[in-house]
């Protein structure tokens, strides 16, 4: 299994924690942090970003991703998440966000009292992702009329 070990799981679980008191959320008072561990040992940490304009906050977790991206960091082996209230698993759009990035990418967050990991496969069955698309391409490659 692609999972982390419990130690190195809490370590980037701290990680994400230690974001969160960055966080920019003056509307939400909902502070989140994630941190992203890259395939070259890594750690990227990011906060949510609030904005008068509700619609457009970006999560934690995009806010970590994008910090690693603009880096020059795209192999994301995993990806933890803090809030609070001790459940923060992912929303759906860093659900999708994440699922850019591969598919068996752990995801980390605490669930009541258990530290939870799973791939974002797990969490995000039937996804739509660029395997569609390509296959989509090859199609208008085939048949012009798209
Ligand atoms: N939030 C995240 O940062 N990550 C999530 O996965 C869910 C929600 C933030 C967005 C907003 O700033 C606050 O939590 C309340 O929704």
């Amino acid at each position: 299994m692609n999972y982390l070990t419990d130690t190195d799981a809490e370590k980037l679980f701290s990680e994400a924690k230690a974001a969160s008191e960055n966080t920019y959320s003056p509307y939400s008072h909902f502070p989140v942090g994630a941190a992203v561990l890259t395939g070259d040992g890594t750690i990227v940490r990011g906060t949510n970003v609030e904005n008068a304009s509700y619609g457009l906050t970006i999560c934690a977790e995009r806010t970590a991703l994008g910090h690693a991206v603009s880096i020059g960091k795209t192999d994301i082996r995993a990806i933890a998440v803090y809030c609070r209230t001790n459940a923060a698993a992912p929303c759906g759009a860093c659900r999708q966000f994440i699922l850019e990035f591969g598919n068996d990418i752990v995801v980390i967050f605490m669930h009541g009292e258990e530290l939870v990991q799973r791939t974002i496969e797990e969490l995000m069955p039937f996804a739509f992702t660029k395997t569609i698309l390509a296959q989509a391409s090859e199609v208008v490659d085939q048949d012009h009329n798209l």
